[in-house]
């Protein structure tokens, strides 16, 4: 511990008897310490705070970062994952710099460190509060283990648009959905408190609406109307916020004309004023620089000036806050109170990471270092597996195809049927496939010697060289999408003689986690041709045929939903993902996942989510009309709509009754209804409350989900079920974006997925 940290804790503790308690007079003391911290600073040490270095990037070569922190250059560092690799850099700046502030590190961990969970858009298929919670402080566990400090995540951009390969890191389209899960993940990343050592900072992103890039092409613009913005978009930053989430990263995209990067109603008016922000803001990677390509900046002095002024406080990957406030400050542009507002907040985060108090909190000594990093026993296997199980989704199952029996001849077909890197998903932090259950291993583990499984690969995840290409570009294990040379007929022929050896056929289908990441955006939603001709052959064998997919967005699948037994959506399921699907072919596990996004009969049907606005001429299925809202070449509305998916068993809603049919303001409304369990089997399912406002000033979306409770019921049982709505149930942003609950009715809707529901009517006095 140094003189600095020593005098700025004297400070602190002669405040602390009187009123330990107090928390006034903690933040005081955070505010003296780091008060007094500034005061020593120089200009040069201040801007070094401003400076996130990615790890192996080419900003910094390895050789040059130790200097450059022992010079007080830089303030954090991201993407090295163990405590040996953290040590020296924590070293330099605590025993080499002037000031001896500590770096903090930073990761993306968005869904696991070492034991990777299903994807976000998986996770939030289980409506599981309790299981994400847990994944998420498995996560904070498992990374701060490995000496990192905090991680770009949540990641809470509502995704409407499948066509963007972010959708996959999202949680979904709905703003209530997405805040709720947001709020959990936050809390857990965080833990009782942010200064324990086995505790992350959540920086939530992309601050703000990434997920409504034009056209679903990643980095596009967003052009959006305010009421929409506060009504679907901002909520889940908001809920993070709200949280408590100690970081924000700031998005790539603009936003009504202006980058994020540079936009000061973002993050000074809405962030620090109206929400009441006090952490830190980090750019996005390079998106400082990017200002000039946005068109807002001649140069990267003036990039950095936007930047600065808007509220950026650090910046990522991105040499520009170095090269150019130094210049900023000596020609009075830039104001010595804009660079010591940024400081401030880095400062901040890292006191309230417990940093100051002892650097090497989540470091720990060399002596305690695990002797292998990838040990088994740093894995949550059992617990990657309960979430993964948790989040399939069953969306056909014709004749009772599913689920399967341990015993005969199963065919097992299709390029995702082993793959150990696809299975993880994008972003799989410090994941490695070679400890990934594939679905080949989980169905053979689980069979064990009770049934015969036979394998082929059938098809390529696409016959498109080009497509590979680009897709290998981002390849962590060089290549990623291997392709098998043999051609697609000899590949398909063998598919079709395992098939016809077997009782059915699991076909494993979909697309590659490279796929469904940052910078792929796609046309279509198709499985890719070279696998639809794989399904071709197989159906035509007149086997039972259950798809098992593999992917990170809503696919369009017309074709396969006519031609399949049983569709499983499996997502990108984890470290434990082949056991996880195993155990609800074979009846182990019952699903109980719903969707989380709708998914559209074709491309052309986007925008698909199910909370859009009311309009004029809405079409209405029971008497379809000429000139209602409609495309007249397929049928309205989606395949699969938001909240849906089935379960072994059969659950029945009815008698869905209100406590009364006013509502005065500040009282309470119970709605409740009986839900049975009228199948064989025990099982899970979630009950959704949704509300349509009938009338009011602004044009009110056809439904919003306000509720949800997810309920397990044994074969045969039922229950009723309460939910209690409020005055706050009802409110929404009108045009002067206040947020109100006008008088007026509403239909309180309830349902086991977002179309099929019960309803009930009351008014808001
Ligand atoms: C992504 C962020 C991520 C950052 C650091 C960027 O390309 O947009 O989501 O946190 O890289 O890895």
């Amino acid at each position: 511990m140094n003189k600095l940290y020593l005098l700025g804790l004297l400070a602190s503790l002669l405040y602390l008897p009187a009123l330990a308690d107090s928390p006034r007079v903690a933040l005081q003391d955070k505010q003296i310490f780091i008060a007094n911290l500034m005061q020593q600073m120089t200009l040069e040490e201040k801007i070094g705070q401003l400076r996130l270095i990615s790890i192996g990037g080419e900003e910094m070569p390895k050789e040059r970062l130790i200097e450059e922190i022992a010079a007080g250059h830089v303030g954090g560092t991201f993407n090295s994952v163990t405590r040996t690799e953290n040590r020296p850099l924590q070293d330099a700046a605590v025993n080499s710099s002037r000031l001896k502030i500590p770096l903090f590190f930073a990761y993306d961990i968005v869904h696991g460190h070492r034991t990777i969970f299903p994807i976000s858009l998986a996770q939030a298929s289980s409506w599981d509060m309790q299981a994400i919670a847990k994944s998420a402080r498995i996560s904070a566990i498992e990374a701060s283990a490995d000496g990192i400090d905090m991680t770009f995540a949540p990641m809470v951009d509502i995704s409407r648009d499948p066509r963007w390969g972010r959708t996959s890191e999202g949680l979904g389209e709905d703003p209530y959905l997405v805040s709720r899960i947001a709020k959990v993940m936050v809390k857990a990343y965080q833990g009782d408190s942010l200064q324990a050592p086995d505790s992350l900072m959540a920086s939530v992103k992309h601050f703000a609406l990434y997920g409504a890039v034009e056209g679903g092409r990643d980095y596009n613009i967003v052009d959006m109307s305010p009421v929409r913005m506060y009504q679907a978009y901002l909520p889940p930053y908001r809920a993070a916020i709200d949280a408590g989430a100690g970081g924000v990263m700031i998005a790539l995209n603009s936003i009504n004309g202006t980058p994020a990067t540079a936009n000061t109603w973002l993050l000074q008016d809405l962030l620090r004023k109206d929400w009441g922000f006090k952490g830190i803001t980090i750019s996005d990677h390079g998106a400082i620089g990017e200002l000039l390509k946005h068109g807002v900046a001649r140069n990267g002095r003036e990039a950095a000036k936007l930047a600065i002024k808007a509220g950026v406080d650090m910046s990522m990957h991105d040499e520009l806050y170095r090269q150019e406030l130094p210049k900023l400050i000596a020609s009075g542009e830039v104001k010595q109170q804009e660079i010591d507002n940024a400081v401030r907040d880095v400062l901040g985060a890292k006191y309230d990471m417990g940093l100051f108090e002892d650097p090497y909190r989540r470091i720990g000594s060399a002596a305690d270092d695990p002797a292998d990093t990838n040990a088994e026993s740093r894995l949550h296997r059992a617990e990657a597996r309960d979430m993964a199980r948790r989040s399939l989704v069953l969306l056909k199952n014709e004749n009772q195809t599913l689920p399967l029996k341990k015993h005969g001849t199963i065919a097992l077909i299709g390029p995702l049927a082993d793959a150990p890197i696809d299975i993880l998903g994008s972003w799989a932090a410090a994941g490695l496939p070679r400890q990934s259950v594939s679905l080949l291993k989980g169905l053979r583990e689980a069979l064990g010697d009770q049934a015969q499984l036979i394998h082929a690969r059938g098809a390529n995840i696409t016959n498109d060289q080009r497509i590979v290409d680009y897709l290998n570009v981002i390849s962590f294990w060089e290549p990623e999408v291997v392709q098998d040379k043999r051609s697609p007929a000899a590949m398909i022929a063998e598919a079709v003689e395992a098939a016809e050896q077997a009782d059915v056929i699991v076909a494993a289908v979909g697309e590659s986690r490279s796929m469904s990441h940052e910078a792929v955006s796609r046309t279509s939603l198709d499985i890719p041709a070279s696998q639809r001709a794989l399904l071709a052959a197989l159906k035509a064998t007149g086997k039972p045929l259950v798809l098992v997919l593999m992917n990170g967005r809503p696919l369009a699948l017309q074709g396969e939903q006519e031609q399949a037994d049983a569709i499983l959506e499996t997502w990108f399921s984890g470290t434990e993902g082949g056991h996880a699907i195993a155990d609800v072919l074979f009846g182990d596990y019952n699903p109980s996942g719903k969707l989380p996004i709708s998914f559209p009969r074709s491309p052309g049907q986007i925008p698909t989510y199910y909370n859009h606005p009311r309009i004029g001429r809405p079409f209405n299925p029971e008497k379809p009309d000429h000139y209602t809202s409609q495309y007249f070449e397929e049928p309205n509305g989606p395949l699969y709509p938001f909240g849906y998916g089935l379960s072994y068993t059969e659950f029945s809603l009815s008698g869905l009754t209100l406590s009364s049919r006013t509502l005065q303001r500040n009282a309470t409304l119970d709605a409740s209804v009986t839900l049975k369990n009228t199948g064989q089997r025990d099982g899970e399912t979630v009950v959704q409350l949704y509300i349509q406002d009938i009338t009011a000033s602004l044009i009110r979306p056809v439904k919003e989900l306000k509720n949800f409770q997810k309920v397990m019921l044994k074969a045969g049982e039922e229950k009723i079920i309460h939910f209690t709505i409020t005055e706050d149930d009802l409110k929404f942003y009108n045009i002067h974006l206040e947020q109100v609950a006008e008088p007026g009715e509403f239909n309180v809707q309830i349902g086991l997925d977002s179309e099929t529901v019960q309803e009930q009517r009351f008014e808001l006095l």
